[in-house]
């Protein structure tokens, strides 16, 4: 197979427009409380430097890495940590901040790992929800945009680490070669 970028789902000024507005109802719904962003290297890079800039309140930020996909576009079933959070989570306002929820497993897991370190609030912030490719149930409190089934790259999501500089949301498709 050969993998071409073509059609643009998500052009970059709606991406600005919409992380603005996640921002305000975050600034609205944290304020006076003791926010920590947790960022999910590396997709939500830049999701995360977008919305963090865009909030009105105190935040802190630290970041943690999944490990689900290799170079594949199809999700194994257990993802695991490669890197844990560096803060204490205990007594915070945990936000997560996730680049896209697709099978729902890593952002299931994830939520269980923070649960066992006593947070006193958490909630998932995630760019994109592929809400059809769902198997398991998991909240997401605040979400960009619902997207169809169709593996994504840019504005931090890659595939085989391509594409992760691409200012807009863009389908990957394939080509048989030959
Ligand atoms: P889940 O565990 O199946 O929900 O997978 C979530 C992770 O898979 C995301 O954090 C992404 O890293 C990756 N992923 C899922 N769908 C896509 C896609 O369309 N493009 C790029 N990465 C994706
Ligand atoms: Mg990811």
């Amino acid at each position: 197979m050969r993998y071409e970028v073509r059609r643009t789902l998500i052009a970059a000024r709606d991406i600005e427009i919409r992380v603005r507005e996640l921002a305000a109802v975050i600034s609205e719904d944290y304020a006076d409380r003791d926010l920590l962003l947790i960022c999910v290297l590396k997709g939500a890079a830049i999701f995360w430097a977008d919305l963090c800039r865009a909030l009105s309140i105190r935040c802190q930020s630290d970041f943690v890495a999944m490990e689900s996909y290799g170079d594949a576009t199809v999700s194994q079933e257990e993802p695991r940590f490669t890197k844990a959070a560096g803060v204490a989570i205990s007594g915070r306002d945990i936000l997560i901040v996730e680049d896209i929820i697709d099978t729902g497993h890593t952002s299931a897991l994830l939520r269980r790992l923070l649960l066992t370190q006593s947070p006193r609030s958490l909630a998932l912030c995630a760019f994109l929800d592929k809400a059809e490719r769902r198997q398991v149930v998991t909240p997401i409190e605040y979400c960009g945009f619902v997207i169809p089934n169709a593996f994504v790259v840019g504005y931090g999501l890659d595939f085989a680490q391509q594409y992760r500089h691409l200012p807009h949301i863009a389908v990957l498709e394939g080509t048989p070669e030959g």
